[in-house]
């Protein structure tokens, strides 16, 4: 377009340049170039396919790269307090790495013909608001945007993604990708109002949430590794077609949550770990989940914690709620049917008569006797020590159920 008509002359600059500093265009565009001033930019204009490494140095204020469309290697500018400006006003792929990192007068940066770039690292850039990327680069494997002032990352446009990264960006308020795969996520930008979605987005290696109002992940349908929402401002965590989480589910410190709903997740292959979610009061949003591979720990202030389909829990199971109204009843259902494989079985009720510690290793001859015994009316506090529980069994099941314990 416009560009085209100007790089023929840009081009014979370069190769006028490059003949008065008697090296070969070829070399020209083929080896490494540490440019500390613009003119050493305009020496490689005539390069529309550039091989080597492009690296800014100290001294520009202002950086051009007129002329090339491809970077076959590297384009980095780290560190240069010097650095206002940086266009690329036709280059449309880099095959490796893009970095503007630690530019601490970056104001304004122009890519708008970029549309791929295998890595592309912003980090500490604290002046600029947004890059243009026109084009909108959408091929793109590794994101990382971390410690920046940018309030957009329009123009990002990836559909698949090895690593995505993006902390601390306090004006950002949107992440919006057409992502339809992620291996490696984790979110944690301290705005106080992020809107995460990915409605696109079906398969996830490892994810995790930190600091967001809203995710709208709802297409995922599975997950082989973790996930965690850590300290998320969000009122929901709604995933209706997630059936199988090979790896850990972590739902901790979000203490605006109301809501969890994972209507047909299946099995959790790790840990299940729902904890200090402070309005959250219902744990039973997992109609559907027959097994967890790991332990199961819920702490908080809940009313119902009920997984009517749990059948399997291969680690220990911690459940400890301060609610008035939450009993232990489902719980000791599944661990009477010696539904929990672990060495240990703690449920804990702040005013229900129920309180249960059992391990393989501590269960003592006492607390098997006591298992024979008649209904206990042990109201327990939650700071009670471990040795001060008292098994809960009305029926010999229970204690049938210790005994099987013990030696698993
Ligand atoms: C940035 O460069 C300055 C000197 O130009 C140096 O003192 C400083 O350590 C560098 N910072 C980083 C993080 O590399
Ligand atoms: C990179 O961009 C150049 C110039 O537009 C184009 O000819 C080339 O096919 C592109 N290469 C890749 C791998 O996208
Ligand atoms: C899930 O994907 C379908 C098809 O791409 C789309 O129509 C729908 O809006 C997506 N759901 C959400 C909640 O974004
Ligand atoms: C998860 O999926 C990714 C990408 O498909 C794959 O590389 C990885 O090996 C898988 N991990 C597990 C534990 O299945
Ligand atoms: C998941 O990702 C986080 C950070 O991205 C990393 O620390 C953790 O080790 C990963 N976990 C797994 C199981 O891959
Ligand atoms: C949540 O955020 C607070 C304040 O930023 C921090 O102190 C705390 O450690 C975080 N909690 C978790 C579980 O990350
Ligand atoms: C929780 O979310 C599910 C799914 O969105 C919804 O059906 C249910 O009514 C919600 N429950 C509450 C108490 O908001
Ligand atoms: C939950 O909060 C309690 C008390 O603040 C703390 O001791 C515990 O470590 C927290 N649990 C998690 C998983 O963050
Ligand atoms: C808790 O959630 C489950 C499943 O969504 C629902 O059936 C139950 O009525 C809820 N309990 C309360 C006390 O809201
Ligand atoms: C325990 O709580 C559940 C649901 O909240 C309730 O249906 C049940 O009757 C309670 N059981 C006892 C023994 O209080």
């Amino acid at each position: 377009m416009h560009f085209k008509s100007v790089i023929p002359t840009l081009a014979l600059a370069a190769s006028t340049y490059a003949a008065s500093s008697s090296s070969s265009s070829s070399d020209v565009c083929s080896s490494s170039v540490t440019a500390t001033s613009q003119s050493d930019l305009d020496a490689i204009a005539g390069c529309a396919v550039f091989k080597g490494d492009i690296i800014l140095s100290t001294g520009l204020a202002t950086a051009t790269l007129n002329g090339v469309e491809s970077i076959q290697g590297s384009l980095t500018a780290t560190n240069i307090t010097t650095l206002s400006s940086i266009a690329a006003p036709v280059l449309a792929n880099i095959s490796d790495t893009l970095t503007l990192e630690i530019l601490e007068a970056l104001t304004v940066a122009n890519f708008p013909e970029l549309t791929a770039v295998e890595n592309l690292n912003l980090v500490t850039i604290n002046k600029i608001d947004s890059i243009n990327f026109a084009a909108g680069i959408s091929e793109i494997d590794s994101l990382v945007v971390s410690d920046t002032s940018l309030t957009t990352l329009a123009g990002i446009v990836p559909t698949s993604l090895s690593l995505l990264n993006i902390n601390n960006n306090l004006y950002l308020t949107t992440i919006q990708f057409p992502l339809k795969s992620v291996d490696e996520l984790d979110i944690s930008s301290t705005a106080n109002s992020l809107d995460i979605s990915f409605p696109d987005l079906t398969t996830a290696h490892n994810m995790t949430f930190r600091d967001a109002k809203t995710i709208n992940i709802a297409n995922v349908t599975s997950i082989n590794s973790t996930l965690s929402y850590v300290n998320t401002t969000l009122s929901a965590v709604d995933l209706p077609k997630v059936q199988n989480i090979e790896g850990t589910l972590a739902i901790v410190s979000n203490s605006q949550l109301k809501n969890i709903s994972f209507p047909v997740l299946q099995s959790i292959g790790g840990g299940f770990q729902i904890a200090n979610n402070t309005n959250l009061d219902n744990l039973s949003g997992f109609p559907v989940l027959s097994s967890v591979g790991g332990a199961v720990d819920f702490v908080g202030d809940f009313d119902q914690a009920i997984l009517p389909k749990l059948n399997t829990v291969r680690g220990g199971v911690v459940v400890d709620s301060d609610a008035e109204d939450f009993n232990c009843s489902s719980w000791n259902s599944l661990e009477q049917n010696n539904g929990i494989r672990g060495d240990s079985y703690q449920c804990k009720a702040k005013s229900s008569s129920t309180s249960i510690a059992l391990t393989s290793t501590k269960t003592s001859a006492a607390s098997s006797s006591q298992a024979t015994g008649a209904t206990t009316t042990a109201s327990t506090s939650k700071n009670v020590a471990a040795a001060q529980y008292v098994l809960e069994s009305t029926s010999i099941l229970g204690a049938l159920a210790v005994f099987v314990l013990q030696f698993v």
